[in-house]
């Protein structure tokens, strides 16, 4: 499938299947804003319980607050987001389409690549058998061409980012011939630069005063509340404020589904360590999060790490975790060495000490953050990315059948198990159905369904991802079984009635892969 069409069809399978609706639609819709299905919002939340579980419950030295997502304006004076939390955009007067004007050289840069993985291809067509790719990449003089071209784009491309001198980000995109990707013009403004936080204003306060921010990352929450936390939770150094809340930010492009939004939601975790440990414990929360992701069911080839040479204002180290979304590696995680830029920042703004005691030392410290910081719409992009899947299988007179299911990781899955009387006309069945839904959903999300024939109903069981079917069959009436339908391998087996309840909840409680997920973490090495 290529990339494309792989994102249409998840992207109208959200839709068919009520995961994801593009917002006030009857109005045609709001660019870049979604809203969440009966099964999206399950899925959704599933996801945000492993993370938070992941995160809280399993970490002794991590605790959770939910902050309001307004907060006093000199926060984000504070913060650093006000004078710096800027894109640089570009219009093109002919088209008058915006762009960010880095994302089109990183676009541009991007074709270079491709440029090489074609030599490549064709070397290995030439070669066949004796081809050996390492040394083709290093001696070929076009791959090296085009290689040295990449490196001087990125470097000038790094320093005008972190000069923010536009004007050469300008000149470089003229020098380049970088051309508007919808209509070909090379007729472009200048480079400005543009703030993403949205603004409202306070009814009470007429002037700039009662300028209000929509927080454009959740982690501010966590630094202006770390001395409430501290004081009510007895935390020592080290230890983690974990959050999860809706974030805003004004794209210039926003696109590729629910990738990149407006509105979107956050899972952020800032960690507070000891001032010279910082690089320790970036390097542990780097592979603790990695494993988290392997732990979704991602395979290790699908994830990647991607070191930042950009850093944002506030970092002295960041890495991304990449997942290979339908649309190529994008990040889907920032991990960040924040140093104590933030909590200074808030000391000098406020007046108030924002220290911990150590009683070890007996001095007062300003602590040193790492931050883990996953978005999880993106999150929920790449779960339904690697759970789609279109497949021929045999209905069940043993024809092949074409079906699209989702392989949910069944802890994830918006219904846990569906329960089919085979036939809805028959009082007998559905008598036994509803007794066994009314048991079930006091401890799982299930779902009662008996219109249509059972295997359409399995068919629309597969495509929202639910991963066990139990069908009231006639035989049930005789001797109190039902069958079991395995969304994957499309297995059936017999089993008592009494028996259904810890079979589902055995395979589909968060708990499942939280314990895989710990497995996981025994071997990471200790930070000492
Ligand atoms: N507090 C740090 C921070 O906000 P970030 O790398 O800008 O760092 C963290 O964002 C995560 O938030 C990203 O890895 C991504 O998953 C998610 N995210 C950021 N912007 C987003 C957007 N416009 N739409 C959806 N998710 C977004």
């Amino acid at each position: 499938m290529g990339e494309e069409t792989s994102l249409k069809k998840i992207t109208a399978h959200c839709k068919e299947y009520g995961f994801i609706f593009p917002s006030s639609e009857i109005y045609d819709g709001l660019a870049a804003t979604y809203d969440y299905g009966p099964w999206g919002v399950l899925l959704k939340q599933n996801i945000r319980d492993f993370w938070w579980k992941s995160m809280v419950q399993l970490h002794e030295n991590i605790v959770g607050i939910d902050a309001a997502i307004f907060m006093h304006p000199t926060t984000w004076k504070a913060s650093g987001h006000v004078d710096a939390f800027h894109d640089p955009l570009i219009d093109n007067k002919d088209s008058k389409k915006r762009y960010r004007a880095d994302q089109l050289v990183e676009m541009h840069i991007e074709k270079l690549q491709q440029k090489i993985e074609r030599e490549v291809q064709k070397a290995r067509k030439r070669f066949k058998e004796a081809f050996d790719e390492d040394k083709f990449r290093s001696e070929s003089p076009r791959v090296q061409k085009y290689q040295d071209e990449i490196q001087q784009i990125r470097q000038r491309l790094h320093t005008a980012l972190q000069n923010q001198d536009w004007k050469d980000l300008h000149a470089l995109i003229l020098e380049l011939e970088i051309a508007d990707p919808v209509s070909g013009s090379r007729n472009w403004t200048e480079v400005r630069q543009f703030n993403l936080m949205f603004s409202t204003q306070l009814s009470n306060i007429a002037d700039e005063r009662g300028t209000l921010y929509l927080r454009p990352e959740t982690a501010q929450g966590i630094f202006v509340n770390f001395s409430n936390v501290l004081k009510t939770t007895r935390q020592k150094l080290p230890f983690g404020i974990a959050q999860v809340g809706k974030a805003f930010r004004n794209e210039i492009v926003a696109r590729q589904f629910i990738f990149r939004m407006r509105e979107f939601e956050q899972m952020e975790m800032q960690f507070f360590v000891h001032p010279g440990t910082e690089m320790q414990w970036f390097e542990h929360w780097k592979e603790e999060r990695m494993r988290w992701h392997q732990v979704l069911g991602f395979p290790a080839e699908d994830l990647q790490f991607h070191t930042h040479e950009n850093l944002a204002h506030y970092a002295n180290a960041a890495v991304d975790i990449e997942y290979r979304f339908p649309f190529g590696f994008k990040e889907i995680e920032g991990i960040h060495s924040r140093t104590d830029f933030d909590l200074k920042q808030h000391e000098q703004h406020s007046g108030k000490k924002l220290r911990y005691y150590d009683p070890d030392r007996q001095e007062h410290v300003l602590p040193y953050v790492i931050e883990t910081s996953i978005g999880l719409d993106r999150t929920f992009l790449a779960v339904l990315s690697h759970a789609y899947t279109e497949e021929t299988v045999p209905d069940a007179e043993g024809k092949p059948t074409p079906r699209t299911v989702l392989k949910l990781p069944a802890p994830l899955a918006p219904i846990k198990c569906a329960i089919l009387p085979l036939v809805r006309t028959d009082e007998r069945l559905t008598r036994i159905a509803h007794a066994l839904f009314d048991e079930l959903k006091l401890y799982t999300q299930c779902h009662y369904e008996e219109k249509d024939t059972i295997g359409r109903r399995y068919r629309r069981q597969d495509a929202i991802g639910t991963p066990y079917c139990i069908t009231v069959d006639f035989q049930t009436i005789e001797d109190h079984t039902v069958t079991i339908r395995h969304r994957d391998t499309l297995q059936q087996e017999r089993i008592p009635l009494d028996q259904v309840r810890s079979a589902i909840l055995q395979k589909t409680e968060l708990q499942t892969l939280l314990s895989d997920f710990y497995q996981h973490l025994q071997d990471l090495p200790a930070v000492p």
